[in-house]
């Protein structure tokens, strides 16, 4: 069982590369972007708070997330844990350290997806996934063969995410350097960061994560 955390800015490729390690190896993808674009569409009181808050760019507090992912480990049985987008604060990264702890989980690597701000802009904003299977796209990057219909699940139902904007893309870059970044450092000093290419070509980001991982 292997368990790994996807570190990177918006648009670094964490989620197109957990899909991938998801079909190739059986991990789970545990994805808090995900887990509260869903809880905004549920329309719950959770959803409703969180929103406006992600709409805007800004990070959700510690204590929902924290609260979301500690839900997900004692549900799901994986043969390994894949973190995208989670932690994302220092707070977040102890307190994953102990509800590892406290299952008696390791982690086996942080993966740091290196790229450069001047090429997010092009990502995020020509990025759009399907609303069925999550499967990520890119019109010029990454089209789909057929227009409007998704390769993996033949779905029509193809969407962009309310903060795929330069605008909101600002300030999700702000609250990464100011709050996220310093992870880089937290994960260093514990002998578990490795760096990644982030802007090489799809395909050979998914085979230099594949050399840091063991076999599938
Ligand atoms: P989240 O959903 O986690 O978004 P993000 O971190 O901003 O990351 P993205 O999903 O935008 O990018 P990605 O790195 O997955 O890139 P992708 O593979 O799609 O979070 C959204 C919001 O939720 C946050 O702003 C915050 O409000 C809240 N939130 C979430 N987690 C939180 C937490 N822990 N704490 C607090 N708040 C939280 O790729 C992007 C595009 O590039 C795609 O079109 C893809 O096809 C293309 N692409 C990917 N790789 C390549 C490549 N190698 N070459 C060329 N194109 C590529």
């Amino acid at each position: 069982m292997v368990n790994v955390i996807l570190l990177g800015p918006p648009g670094a490729g964490k989620g197109t590369q957990a899909k991938r390690m998801v079909d190739d190896r059986a991990m789970v993808q545990l994805s808090t972007g995900d887990m509260l674009r869903e809880a905004k569409t549920s329309g719950t009181a959770m959803g409703l708070m969180v929103a406006a808050v992600m709409d805007r760019g800004d990070l959700v507090t510690d204590e929902i997330v924290i609260g979301l992912i500690a839900e997900k480990l004692e549900t799901e049985n994986a043969g390994g844990f894949i973190f995208d987008g989670f932690p994302r604060t220092l707070a977040q990264a102890d307190a994953l350290g102990e509800l590892l702890t406290a299952k008696d989980l390791n982690l086996d690597a942080v993966i740091e997806m290196k790229v450069d701000d001047a090429a997010l802009v092009a990502r995020i904003t020509g990025r759009f996934t399907c609303g069925v299977c999550g499967e990520v796209y890119h019109d010029s990057t990454r089209p789909t063969k057929l227009v409007g219909q998704c390769d993996n699940c033949s779905s029509h139902d193809l969407k962009r995410r309310a903060d795929d904007t330069e605008e909101a893309l600002r300030i999700r870059l702000m609250e990464y350097y100011k709050k996220t970044s310093p992870l880089i450092g937290y994960y260093y000093a514990k002998g578990a960061l490795v760096s990644v290419d982030g802007l090489a070509p799809m395909d050979d980001v998914t085979s230099a994560i594949g050399k840091i991982l063991p076999k599938a």
